[in-house]
């Protein structure tokens, strides 16, 4: 039984036996996650003090430069999670390939993939915004003891067994679901311990704000732009409020409490949009559905899409499930 107030340990060794493995490997997953969120949330409040943020001089994989949080971030997550004997292999957006873990070793027993956005939102770190961090859990599809292949990564979305992100805002909470409902935690700094303070989120069925960038408005299909205008609209409960951070963690983390819309639809620069399906799209999606909201590509169900390339983008409609489903008409009617 889940109470307010009670610690994120504490919730994690209860609910461990909800869980269809009960093996307890998928605690200390998430226990290592939460660790690492905490390492992170420290050095991101530290950037307006030191001399830390600014680009690396890397360009990652989307070539896009990396700023030194994001690799901060990235080895900060893959070190905490290489170290527990869990994990087989992790692809992130930071790293070209995917990294396997003991692959040299025939007697590991680790059973589960991750994926994750170290730092999303990090061209926000500048100018003191939000970011976050995404995480997407598989159990390998290959054989334990084997080294972890791509198969392992391509995975659909309907396959995860627990998804979660993580806001670096002006409190630091952690979100996440095992496939029984989304839980959020949030972070008491002075002694590192995250309470549960929103027991079993839900996304409003309805919304009135929608996020979405709209310089981009020009290039849109649309289906799309019919939806902005009917948006905008006044008619019943519209003209809908625009909000958009451009961090997909806190546009989605305020429209599922306040009841909302995000969309980062193809271009006719972008023909995939620009979001990426593993690390960004299928775990904001499976927490969107475990909350009753849903999560499209405009036309799919993002979860059902078939995965080809571990760093490939699609387009992304999430959040109260009768705003995504009327922009969903919007598509199909264009
Ligand atoms: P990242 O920092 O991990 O590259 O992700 C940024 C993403 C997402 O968080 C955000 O919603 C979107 O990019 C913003 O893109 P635009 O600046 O094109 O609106
Ligand atoms: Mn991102
Ligand atoms: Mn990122």
């Amino acid at each position: 039984m889940s109470r307010k107030n009670q610690t994120l340990g504490e919730f994690i060794i209860e609910n461990q036996s909800s869980f269809k493995y009960t093996s307890g490997e998928l605690s200390r997953l998430i226990n290592s996650i939460r660790l690492a969120a905490k390492v992170v949330n420290h050095e991101v409040n530290k950037a307006g003090l030191v001399d830390i943020i600014g680009a690396a001089g890397d360009t990652n994989i989307q070539g896009e430069d990396q700023q030194k949080l994001d690799v901060y971030a990235n080895n900060k997550f893959i070190q905490t999670m290489t170290k527990r004997n869990i994990v087989c292999g992790i692809a992130s957006e930071e790293e070209d390939d995917f990294i396997s873990i003991n692959s040299q070793d025939e007697n590991h027993q680790n059973k589960y993939v991750v994926l994750i956005d170290p730092l999303d939102g990090s061209s926000n770190i500048d100018v003191n915004v939000s970011v976050g961090t995404i995480f997407s859990i598989y159990r390998r599809v290959t054989p334990v003891g084997t080294p972890a292949t791509i198969d392992d990564f391509l995975q659909k979305g309907n396959q995860q067994v627990a998804a979660g992100y993580i806001i670096y805002g002006t409190s630091t909470m952690i979100v996440y679901t095992t496939g029984d409902g989304v839980n959020g935690f949030t972070l008491n700094p002075a002694i590192g311990t995250f309470y549960l303070s929103h027991p079993d989120m839900k996304f409003p069925e309805n919304g009135k704000i929608y996020s979405v960038n709209e310089g981009n408005y020009i290039h849109f299909p649309q289906g799309i732009k019919n939806y902005i205008k009917y948006c905008q609209m006044e008619e019943g409960d519209r003209p809908y409020t625009s909000r958009y951070i451009g961090s997909l963690v806190s546009d989605f983390h305020r429209n599922m409490i306040k009841g909302g819309i995000y969309m980062y639809p193809k271009s006719s620069k972008n023909s995939n949009g620009k979001l990426r399906l593993l690390y960004e799209c299928n775990p904001m999606a499976y927490i969107a559905e475990q909350a009753n909201g849903k999560a499209s590509d405009g036309f799919n169900r993002i979860m059902d899409i078939e995965p080809t390339e571990l760093h490939q983008r699609v387009p992304f409609i999430c959040g109260s499930k009768n705003m995504v489903e009327k922009a969903e008409e919007f598509m199909r009617n264009a």
